[in-house]
């Protein structure tokens, strides 16, 4: 084991940033909570300073539920900005910030979330301090979110849309790894993937059957030049992506083992 750390995980209660604080925690490091609900506000950043005494490295895992381009990208770059200024002041050794593959050149809503991201990835390699930013594809659940976001009654517009989806818990690994590691590289910056190219809708489907759910899956057209380079496949690995985890079967034998 490296040596015990103290690291603070932005985002610390959502899904991934959950299991990033118990991975580091069963590592024996020690760690901090940065959310609303814990008492901070990282788009204002009141008490960051604070919380961040004494902290390693930051590990950004914060979400916002918009598909609005002008927040997402208000929102993340305040995060990052916050986060960026507060460490610098205390002596933060390095900023960890999860993103997404494929993101440049794509946004507007609804895939606004992409604007939101980066503008983050953005603030975060404008500061000091020096930053790792890791891209991931869409994790295998992502259907799951898209089930719970946008299913109306017994139907799912889903948009067709091949997707390169990867183990939720192998991102959380690879944020630690690079949360812990002692190094003096300034910008790092890492693509990871899960191993298979499968296409959303399907995977939609296979997820409702799972929750027991009757769903009527149908794929759709979305209109507009990102839509158009998302159905070309932009959010899959590349020729440099690392390829992590198990494959969505696996997951999902996992996540549903009753059914
Ligand atoms: N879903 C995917 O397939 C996928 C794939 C690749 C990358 N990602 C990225 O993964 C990241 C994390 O997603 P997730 O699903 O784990 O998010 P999540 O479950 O929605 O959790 C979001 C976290 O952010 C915190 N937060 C929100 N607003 C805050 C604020 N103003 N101040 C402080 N904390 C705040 C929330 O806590 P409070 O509400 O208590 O503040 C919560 O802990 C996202 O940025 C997303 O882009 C997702």
């Amino acid at each position: 084991m490296s040596t015990r750390k103290r690291i603070a995980v932005a985002g610390g209660t959502g899904l991934v940033g959950a299991k990033v604080v118990a991975r580091l925690e069963a590592a024996g490091h020690d760690t901090v909570a940065l959310t609303r609900r814990t008492g901070v506000d990282l788009t204002t950043g009141d008490g960051l300073e604070e919380a961040l005494r004494g902290v390693d490295a930051v590990v950004d895992c914060t979400s916002l539920e918009s598909t609005k381009p002008a927040e997402t990208t208000a929102f993340f770059r305040a995060v990052a900005t916050n986060l960026q200024q507060a460490g610098t002041a205390v002596g933060v050794r390095r900023i960890v910030t999860l993103s997404i593959v494929g993101i440049d050149g794509l946004g507007g809503a609804p895939f606004g979330h992409y604007d939101g991201k980066r503008a983050q990835e953005e603030a975060t390699e404008a500061g000091q301090v020096p930053t790792a930013i890791l891209r991931a594809t869409q994790f295998h659940g992502f259907a799951g979110q898209l089930i719970d976001w946008m299913a109306k009654g017994p139907v799912l517009a889903c948009p067709k849309q091949p997707v390169q989806t990867v183990d939720v818990d192998a991102v959380a690994d690879e944020l630690v790894a690079l949360a812990v590691e002692e190094t003096t590289e300034q910008r790092v910056r890492v693509d990871v993937a899960g191993p298979e190219k499968r296409m959303l809708a399907d995977l939609a489907r296979a997820i409702a059957e799972a929750r027991g759910r009757r769903l009527w899956v149908l794929r759709v057209w979305l209109p507009g030049a990102t839509a158009r380079k998302v159905r070309a496949g932009a959010l899959q690995a590349s020729a440099d992506t690392k390829i992590i985890g198990g494959t969505f079967d696996e997951w999902l034998a996992r996540e549903y083992p009753t059914r």
